[in-house]
């Protein structure tokens, strides 16, 4: 049964090979001062930032540049993004990137005209935005977070060792984003393995809740699929238009508010995974593929009918003369070798993690109550131990 809820996603999307040319409808929406925000310099090389500044140039924007945008952004670097929106008096945040790019976008939309301290407020007290709120829009340039069409902002603060997710509302979601295939194909293929793994990770999270008959469960098993068979043929050939379209897509309805209405969702693994981020800095998406098969495993027994129709309906594992227990292991199997076969990390000592580091990354990690199993700090310990073997 679904329960009750509102829905509204007032993100105007661009989709295809043409989709830079929104600007021109988008741009003239707003004031004459364009923060243009962007990484560390892969828009430069592969021309998507030349392409982006004649469109502004055109359009007459003003355009102040913030660019070093690191993955994981931080709090340090926030403080410095409200300084440069302050001084250049932006009417709009344009944020050219992936998921950290478009995370750290929305950070400075709410924080710039803040009087509090950012940090603390929104992301350690999970308080409401009171104050103006600079409008983003998004050209993206890496497919897996979602970013391009939520709320959500996730910002790391390396002294406290910690690395939080504020899902801001209706008002800080992007105004539009800018969705290109082509502008992913230059993604290393360490980062669109991870992405693919953070699309299948956020299905994941809203799937394995609840035991109720809903509607998303049914959507979810379809972008699963989609998504298992794209990125086979993507890994081959990063060039495959047809692929790479589809899964930008996916990742965009993996995310954007959509499947999680009306149901329970879990968020465990990503409650891990960026508790490591807090510690190793690490890629996002491999931080969840390092601990995703242990989490899984562990909570199985819970959650056992659906695993079993996860095996069935996404793996195709025949039921056969098999038991329940049977079936959904293996399905959990099938899952462990396309991760292995698509090259995602497995192991998180891989990513820096270290003995040492354990309590500290189960004392980092919030404990939900959505999943099958709520776990302990003892538990989230011995799922991280799991992954270094
Ligand atoms: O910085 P540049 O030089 O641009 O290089 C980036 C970066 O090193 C590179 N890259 C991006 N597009 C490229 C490219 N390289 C070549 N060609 C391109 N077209 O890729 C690297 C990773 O980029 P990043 O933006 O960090 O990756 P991702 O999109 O995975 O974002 C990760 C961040 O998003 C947060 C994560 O926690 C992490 O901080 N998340 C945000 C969510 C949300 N808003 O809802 C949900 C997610 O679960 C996630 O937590
Ligand atoms: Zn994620």
């Amino acid at each position: 049964m679904l329960g009750n809820f509102t829905y509204c996603n007032p993100t105007k999307l661009y989709f295809g090979e043409d989709a830079l040319k929104g600007l021109y409808q988008e741009l003239p929406k707003y004031g004459q001062n364009v923060l243009l925000v962007y990484g560390g310099g892969s828009i430069k090389k592969n021309g998507i930032y030349d392409d982006v500044m004649a469109i502004l140039k055109e359009c007459g924007k003003t355009v102040v540049e913030d660019s070093g945008v690191m993955p994981n952004p931080t709090v340090e670097k926030l403080y410095e993004g409200c300084r440069r929106a302050q001084e250049g008096k932006v009417d709009l945040i344009l944020a050219v990137g992936g998921g950290s790019v478009c995370d750290y976008a929305k950070a400075v939309s709410v924080s710039t005209h803040c009087e509090e301290d950012p940090w603390e407020k929104y992301y350690l007290r999970m308080e409401d935005v009171d104050n103006e709120i600079i409008p983003v829009g998004c050209v993206l340039t890496m497919v897996g977070t979602g970013s391009e069409m939520n709320g959500g902002s996730v910002i790391t603060n390396p002294t406290q060792k910690l690395k939080i997710g504020h899902v801001f509302g209706e008002n800080v979601m992007p105004r539009f984003s800018i969705l290109n295939p082509v502008y992913t194909f230059t993604l290393p293929k360490e980062q669109m393995v991870a992405g693919f793994f953070d699309i299948m990770s956020h299905i994941l999270e809203q799937y394995f809740s609840g035991e109720d008959d809903n509607t998303s469960d049914y959507v979810m098993e379809g972008l699963l699929r989609s998504l298992i068979h794209s990125s086979r043929i993507a890994v081959k050939n990063p060039t495959d238009y047809e692929a790479r379209s589809n899964i930008m897509w996916i990742a965009t309805w993996a995310l954007n508010t959509f499947v999680a209405k009306g149901k329970s969702t879990d968020w465990e693994v990503h409650m891990i995974g960026q508790s490591i981020g807090a510690y190793t800095n690490a890629t996002h998406g491999m931080t969840l593929s390092s601990v995703s098969i242990p989490y899984y495993r562990f909570i199985m027994p819970y959650g056992l009918q659906k695993f079993k129709r996860f095996a069935v309906n996404v793996w195709d594992v025949n039921p056969e003369g098999k038991n329940d227990e049977q079936i959904a292991a293996e399905g959990l199997s099938a899952m462990e070798a396309w991760m292995r076969e698509i090259g995602l990390v497995m192991n998180a000592r891989e990513l820096g993690v270290t003995e040492e580091m354990l309590d500290g990354i189960a004392q980092g990690t919030f404990l939900l109550q959505g999943g099958y199993k709520v776990l302990s700090r003892e538990d989230v310990v011995r799922i991280v131990k799991e992954s270094m073997q």
